[in-house]
């Protein structure tokens, strides 16, 4: 420890601020240095802004499907919905990618074979699914990580009572045509309103930064 530093320190013991103070001093003299608690710490705040752009990716991504889906219902049921979901979820999606960003949906039992979950994903659906039959709200089932230069983000989607028009155990024959034409690998069905029907999956390159 320095001379004037020593001194200083000195005063601050008399003024009863050591703890702070020193610890401020400490800090000026690392000040270029990324000691490992920087760097940490700087990873929480870019995952929290990220957290923050990954939420109004997935409200942006939802309330839009939302809308189509409801829409289509109401013209011409779930056979015209089934249309509707077919061209319009991936249709929003790939909008949203952009800028690094890759937006989808992954289910445990997928319909549409692009959104089959990788292994990091189906774990992350299983701990859900487990949460949520103990009780969390669905909406409190939200998980990010930063590891080899990305950020991956995952939603919970519960299932409401109009999912199970398609998703349910009692599928209208005609409508299970429909579906099974356009998916012929669909695993989609079977769902009730206590099952998770899937998640919100995000990630983003974060290799220039
Ligand atoms: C009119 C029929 C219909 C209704 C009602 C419906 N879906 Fe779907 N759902 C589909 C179709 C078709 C797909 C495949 C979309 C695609 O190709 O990406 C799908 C796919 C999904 C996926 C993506 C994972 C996968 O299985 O491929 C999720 C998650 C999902 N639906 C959740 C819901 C939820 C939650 C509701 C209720 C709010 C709902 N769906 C209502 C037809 C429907």
């Amino acid at each position: 420890m320095s001379c004037s530093k020593t001194k200083v320190m000195h005063y601050l013991l008399i003024c009863g601020l050591c703890t702070t103070a020193s610890f401020m001093l400490d800090a000026k003299t690392t000040e270029d240095a990324q000691t490992p608690a920087t760097v940490a710490s700087e990873q929480v705040s870019m995952q929290n802004q990220l957290d923050m752009q990954a939420n109004n990716k997935v409200k942006a991504f939802a309330t839009e499907l939302k809308q189509a889906l409801v829409g289509a219902i109401q013209q011409g049921g779930f056979e015209n919905a089934v249309e509707v979901c077919h061209s319009k979820a991936p249709e929003i999606a790939s909008n949203l990618s952009r800028d690094g960003w890759t937006v989808a949906r992954t289910s445990h039992r997928a319909r549409n074979e692009n959104n089959v979950p990788d292994a990091w994903e189906l774990d992350r659906m299983q701990t859900f699914s487990e949460q949520y039959k103990a009780g969390t709200p669905a909406n409190q089932l939200t998980f990010s990580k930063i590891e080899d230069e990305q950020y991956r983000f995952m939603k919970a989607i519960p299932t409401d009572k109009v999912c199970l028009g398609c998703h349910g155990s009692s599928v209208n024959p005609d409508l299970a045509t429909k579906i099974n034409a356009l998916y012929p690998q669909d695993a989609a069905v079977g769902f009730s309103i206590e099952d998770l029907r899937g998640a919100f999956t995000l990630t983003k390159s974060l290799e220039d930064k």
